[in-house]
């Protein structure tokens, strides 16, 4: 059985006082989408939830990880994520990486890991970043952020870090970028720690480098690999955690909170295993 959620308005369907820009905004249709989630009883998996959608041919169930199918239907990501869900991360950690920056991101070069529809890049903007390079492995992503986010990104890549085509290095791994973003894209098989290392590698000596992640998988001896490599970067000097963040990224169907870390870094290409020497 499924029930049809309560909608209230989000946090992140407000206007930020401070940005004056409303994330979530963009890409709304004019009458909400109808959609259902299962009820608490039936709980899934973060990685394994879904709801149901009203498209023209009819009900559609669809999974929360299959982007591809949820940027196909204008609207849905917002209406799912932002308003039923209460995600807020965007401007969480978009909030964190331009006060580690002094305020502003104003003349900063962003490469955006896993842009999505382009919501990060949306608060990147409203914080004063203009050179964008939006990243993603959906075709469906980049022309869900071309609708609904027409302009926000300078240039928008689709590709796999992993395996790089001629035009993928010349537009992004040939680049320098002052800092790296990442939102709601590592663990759940979405972005691996070797695309997250090789986008690390086009930020500058002393650029910023903001993701943010499910807690469980920076804890010891967990799978993903996101662990082990945070902690090798920060164990040869290479990554300098400068601002942890632990917050609710958003709501699971049954209500429960999905608890995320914030990490904003800064990168020290030069800083070949400082403890060591010590
Ligand atoms: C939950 S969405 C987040 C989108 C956006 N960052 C946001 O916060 O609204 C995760 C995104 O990561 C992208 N993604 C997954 N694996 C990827 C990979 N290996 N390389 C680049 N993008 C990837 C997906 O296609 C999807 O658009």
């Amino acid at each position: 059985m499924l029930e049809t959620p309560s909608v209230r308005p989000s946090p992140s369907s407000r206007r930020d006082a401070a940005t004056g820009s409303a994330d979530c905004e963009a890409g709304r249709t004019a009458e909400p989408l109808k959609l259902a989630i299962p009820p608490p009883s039936e709980a899934a998996d973060q990685d394994r939830e879904w709801c149901v959608v009203a498209t023209d041919a009819g009900w559609k169930q669809v999974r929360f990880h299959d982007y591809a199918a949820i940027y196909e239907i204008p609207g849905l990501y917002e209406r799912l994520f932002c308003d039923v869900l209460h995600c807020d991360s965007p401007r969480t950690v978009v909030r964190e990486l331009a006060n580690s920056a002094g305020g502003s991101l104003s003349g900063y070069r962003v490469l955006e890991l896993g842009a999505g529809n382009g919501m990060v890049g949306e608060q990147l903007r409203a914080h004063g970043a203009r050179d964008i390079c939006g990243l993603d492995i959906l075709p469906q992503a980049r022309a869900a952020a071309e609708r609904d986010r027409p302009g926000t990104y300078a240039d928008y890549v689709v590709g796999d870090l992993t395996r790089p085509t001629p035009a993928l290095r010349q537009r992004v791994l040939e680049r320098q970028f002052d800092a790296l973003v990442c939102v709601a894209a590592l663990g759940f098989g979405d972005i691996p720690p070797q695309a997250f290392r090789a986008a690390f590698g086009t930020v500058r000596n002393g650029g910023l480098v903001a993701f943010n992640i499910r807690d469980k998988f920076l804890t010891a001896g967990e799978h993903s690999g996101f662990s082990r490599l945070v902690d090798e970067l920060q164990h040869d000097g290479r990554l300098e955690i400068v601002r942890r963040h632990e917050y609710v990224h958003r709501r699971a169907t049954t209500g429960a909170p999905l608890n995320y870390v914030a990490v904003i870094a800064k990168k020290q290409s030069n800083g070949v295993n400082r403890r060591a020497r010590n």
